[in-house]
């Protein structure tokens, strides 16, 4: 395998490996090589049944289902079906996911350590899926801000998000009493540590951070429109152009992303399945 840095960014593309096939140590070892290096890492040309996506997958740790159950494939409820299509007026999968910037799961008390997309069906144009490098972007804070920010918790919320997404498009449905016992809100630290590498990055999100725990409202939210455009930054971010058959895989502690498929014209066919890896209680 070959890992080819993609610009001067924080993703790679991860040639030559087939993950229909089990991979060998070494090769397990090369791919957590190229993870901890980079952070979001593309493995192009790859035609995979869902038991061989979900066992690749499990590579970076359990899976785990979605709280959006609707959603979850007919068979493997470990898959999300994220798609634009309808047929006989039966929306194939959810079509607004991740609309907005995020770090996947960052609701729960155990947000996801990773998540794999892999493209099954793409558009032409569009659909890209944005990227944002949050170690970087931690890094390059001015030190008066670090000191600020040490020790502080954020509030994250999927009610909140899901709210937002209904009134948005009508696209997704309201949360059953289940689904909303199931997410409470959550605090986590502001600024979190990658366990593997010990890399700080910047551990909040537009999509499900709604205040920083322990100041007034205003302050929070001035606070919060600070670092996020200070994130989103061009020189912070990545924009992924799909092509059919790519798996990207990402460590939700050290990045966020943004999908773009909200901007894609009516009747544009995008169709992905979706993993998420477990992960641990952010520290
Ligand atoms: C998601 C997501 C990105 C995309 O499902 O959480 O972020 O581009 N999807 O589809
Ligand atoms: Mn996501």
């Amino acid at each position: 395998m070959r890992v080819e840095r993609l610009g001067q960014s924080f993703v790679a593309r991860v040639h030559d490996l087939d993950l229909s096939q089990p991979l060998a140590a070494a090769e397990f070892a090369a791919i957590d090589e190229a993870w901890f290096a980079h952070r979001v890492l593309s493995f192009p040309r790859q035609q995979l049944t869902e038991p061989q996506l979900m066992a690749f997958s499990s590579h970076f740790g359990p899976l785990e289902k979605h709280v959006l159950r609707d959603y979850h494939h007919d068979i493997y409820p470990e898959i999300l079906m994220l798609s634009t299509v309808v047929e006989d007026g039966e929306p194939q999968g959810l079509a607004d996911a991740g609309s907005y910037w995020h770090s996947d799961v960052s609701y729960k008390a155990k947000p996801s350590r990773a998540s794999s997309l892999y493209a099954l069906e793409i558009p032409e144009q569009g659909g890209d899926t944005l990227f944002c490098d949050m170690a970087a972007a931690y890094d390059a804070l001015p030190g008066a801000m670090k000191v600020r920010l040490d020790g502080l918790q954020a509030a994250h919320n999927y009610h909140h998000r899901n709210r937002v997404q209904v009134d948005k498009k009508g696209i997704r449905g309201e949360l059953t009493a289940a689904q909303r016992a199931e997410t409470p809100e959550v605090l986590h630290p502001v600024v979190r540590t990658q366990p593997e590498t010990g890399q700080k990055a910047l551990f909040i999100n537009p999509g499900f951070t709604v205040r920083l725990e322990g100041m007034p409202a205003s302050e929070s939210a001035a606070l919060l429109e600070e670092l996020f455009s200070h994130c989103l930054q061009d020189r912070f971010c990545f924009r992924y152009k799909w092509e059919k058959g790519d798996v990207v895989a990402w460590d939700n502690a050290v990045t966020m992303h943004c999908a773009t498929v909200l901007d894609l014209p009516a009747g544009s066919r995008r169709t992905m399945w979706r993993t998420i890896i477990s992960g641990d209680v952010p520290i």
